[in-house]
């Protein structure tokens, strides 16, 4: 196989932009009508996920060995589509069909014959994987809005039960679909450590003109449903070398920031191993600290934790003002920290740059983006355990 070959056919169709998936998707329907009903409902405008990714991946396949444990995190992840092995041979007649299209002359037989490979490879990746994991666990988990508190205006903490235990590590995510909102997937990442009750807890925030967390904020029910993917993402996976940490929140970032507090909570109050957490959350306007109250009782009640509120709008407000990123940064010295952090593209950018400059070292620095229409860092398989450590917030 000639990898560069595939990169470069691979360029030039990927700059004709959207008629790119716009053929892709047609091919598919046209000769697949069945996948149909596994899409959103409306492609229009729709930020293209599987196109997007299908041409990178496969033209990545000279590192197969590298990107195994995430191609294999993928197949296992698209159950929750309803994908079946038999949906691959389709996906990638639509692929090569969609690549013929755009290279024009530039297509022979013996590249159409290197992608088919390709594809091949990385489709049977993806689907040894799924049947693996369906030998243990389901395509989704469903679950329950059993509680919901609306924070403020564009805030929401919901309480979900699922069905099943779901098995994440606390600074997981999980691609969620709302029954209001159907084949409308979004990440979103529990806030809590697991719990016996198979509870877990979403921080949603309105995002401007947002589908789906406008509804969950605004339109969310008790008995509403959702269903949970598989857990994914390790960036913010606590290694277990006891470092202390530096944690910097934007908005719900929080959320995966505020699971790890309760995992770290409950090691202390089992055999009191303290480790140093300092938290910056950092918010528009001391309105927006929707985890005021509980993060000031923690702070107060153990010795090893620190929280900083840093509000970015509000002239009024007595306390840290300003990006939290630089307030954090300016706070102390982190050089021996490992520092995790979690916001929106912008926050996080700015974030890992003040640090930087505050002479953190980069490979100290771990953060998530909740930047729409990206795959977080896959999990490792064996890195889920199943809930059941018992406990609710921050009881003794
Ligand atoms: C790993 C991960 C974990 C996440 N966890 C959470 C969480 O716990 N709580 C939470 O509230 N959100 C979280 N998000 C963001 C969430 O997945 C959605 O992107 C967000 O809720 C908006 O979805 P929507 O359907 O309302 O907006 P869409 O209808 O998809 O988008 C509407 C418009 O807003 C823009 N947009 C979408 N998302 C964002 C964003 N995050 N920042 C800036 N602009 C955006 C779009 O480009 C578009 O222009 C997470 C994202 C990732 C990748
Ligand atoms: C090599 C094969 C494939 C690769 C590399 C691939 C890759 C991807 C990626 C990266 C995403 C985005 C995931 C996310 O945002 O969480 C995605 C979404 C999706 N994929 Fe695949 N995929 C493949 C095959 C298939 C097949 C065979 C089907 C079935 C028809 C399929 C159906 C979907 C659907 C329905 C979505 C969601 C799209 C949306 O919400 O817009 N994929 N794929």
């Amino acid at each position: 196989m000639d990898p560069q070959a595939l990169k470069d056919s691979w360029a030039n169709t990927a700059r004709h932009g959207d008629e790119v998936p716009l053929f892709f998707y047609s091919h598919l329907f046209l000769t697949h009508p069945e996948t149909r009903g596994m899409f959103p409902m409306s492609m229009a405008g729709q930020r293209d996920k599987l196109v997007a990714a299908l041409g990178r991946i496969v033209s990545d396949v000279d590192r197969l060995d590298e990107v195994l444990p995430f191609i294999q995190q993928l197949g296992r992840d698209h159950r929750r589509f309803a994908v079946l092995a038999e949906h691959y041979p389709a996906v990638g007649e639509s692929l090569l069909a969609t690549l013929a299209h755009f290279n024009g002359a530039q297509w022979t037989e013996a590249l159409a014959g290197q992608w088919a490979e390709a594809y091949g490879l990385v489709a049977q990746v993806m689907t040894e994987a799924a049947e693996q994991a369906a030998q243990h666990s389901p395509p989704w988990w469903n679950g329950e809005i059993i509680g919901i508190e609306r924070r403020g205006l564009d805030i929401a903490v919901l309480q979900v039960r699922t069905d099943h235990p779901y098995p994440y590590q606390p600074g997981q995510s999980a691609a969620v679909e709302f029954s209001r909102r159907p084949r409308l997937w979004r990440y979103l990442t529990p806030a809590n450590a697991p719990r016996a009750d198979h509870t877990i807890e979403l921080h949603v925030k309105i995002v401007d003109g947002g589908q789906v967390s406008t509804a969950l904020v605004q339109s969310a029910a008790l008995g509403d449903t959702l269903r949970i993917g598989a857990p994914v993402g390790t960036a913010l996976v606590l290694p277990d070398d006891g470092a202390d940490l530096l944690m910097v929140a934007g908005a719900t970032g929080l959320a995966p920031l505020r699971a790890l507090l309760e995992q770290l909570d409950r090691q202390w109050q089992a055999d009191r191993t303290e480790r140093r957490v300092d938290l910056f959350h950092g918010v528009r306007t001391a309105f927006d600290l929707y985890e005021h109250q509980l993060l000031g009782e923690l702070a107060a009640a153990r010795p090893w934790f620190r929280y900083v509120p840093v509000v970015s709008h509000d002239a009024s407000f007595s306390g840290q003002r300003g990006l939290v990123g630089d307030v954090a940064a300016g706070a102390g010295r982190w050089a021996d920290r490992l520092c995790l952090v979690c916001g929106s593209p912008d926050m996080v950018r700015h974030t890992v740059s003040a640090l930087g400059s505050a002479g953190v070292p980069a490979e100290q620095v771990r953060y998530d983006e909740f930047t729409p229409g990206t795959e977080p860092t896959p999990a490792p398989a064996a890195a889920a355990t199943p809930g059941g450590i018992g406990g609710g917030r921050w009881g003794q």
